[in-house]
């Protein structure tokens, strides 16, 4: 019965003068871009520079769900300070990651409305899947950096919950496997780890939604 009205919303929106067309863009949670594209800030973004989420803030800022500044920025900042610190292999993850997210990003950049939820929720999606993509899945990534994961990230149910909603992209059988080399801490940091193996497959959506709610808080 309601599957028409998205479309007469559309239609009305399409009848509308630009001037008021705002209305429909805030009723649906988007908003519009408030700021030009800019070439430098695509440089950025294929340099895999941490400056480009502030760029990015500058076109969309979002009030609430500010990916760019609270999880981009923020984070891209925080191995760009403990960089030295990492080995080798976690150097290239990092450079390869951001280069992975911010190649994501750019096509909400490159939108002329965007809403910030979804962008936040689908980025922190890629950002797992370039996490796991680029190396996160091997072991010893982990192993070898771990102090610099602990002081970046702290040890706590966020984290871990974090984490986990990255591992899930390795696939099961190495997820598990990198859960249980995490050990007995990570575990208890996690109440409902079991359900999340359990829930693998047609749910993961659901268990996975719950954790980005997590995530957020
Ligand atoms: C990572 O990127 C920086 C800056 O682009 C570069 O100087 C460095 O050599 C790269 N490191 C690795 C390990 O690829």
């Amino acid at each position: 019965m309601h599957f028409w009205i998205p479309l007469v919303s559309l239609f009305l929106a399409g009848l509308l003068p630009e001037s008021q067309a705002w209305w429909f863009f805030e009723s649906s949670g988007r908003q519009e871009a408030e700021g030009p594209i800019s070439e430098t800030c695509i440089a950025k973004a294929s340099r895999g520079v941490c400056d480009f989420y502030p760029c990015f803030d500058q076109r969309h800022p979002c009030e609430d769900d500010n990916y760019a500044l609270t999880y981009g920025w923020r984070f891209c900042s925080q191995f760009e300070l403990h960089y030295t610190r990492l080995d080798d292999e976690g150097k290239r993850w990092v450079n390869a990651t951001r280069k992975c997210a911010m190649a994501a990003m750019l096509e909400f950049y490159n939108d002329d409305n965007v809403n910030c939820q979804d962008v936040e929720a689908e980025m922190i999606e890629a950002h797992g899947e370039c996490e796991a993509q680029n190396g996160l899945c091997s072991a010893s990534l982990l192993q070898n950096n771990n102090h610099v994961f602990e002081d970046i990230y702290g040890v706590n149910e966020r984290s871990a919950n974090r984490l986990l909603q990255s591992l899930k992209h390795c696939g099961r059988s190495q997820a598990r496997e990198l859960v249980q080399w995490l050990g007995t801490r990570f575990e208890t940091l996690i109440p409902n780890l079991r359900e999340f193996f359990q829930s693998w497959g047609d749910k993961i959506k659901e268990g996975v939604s719950g954790i980005i709610e997590n995530i957020r808080s």
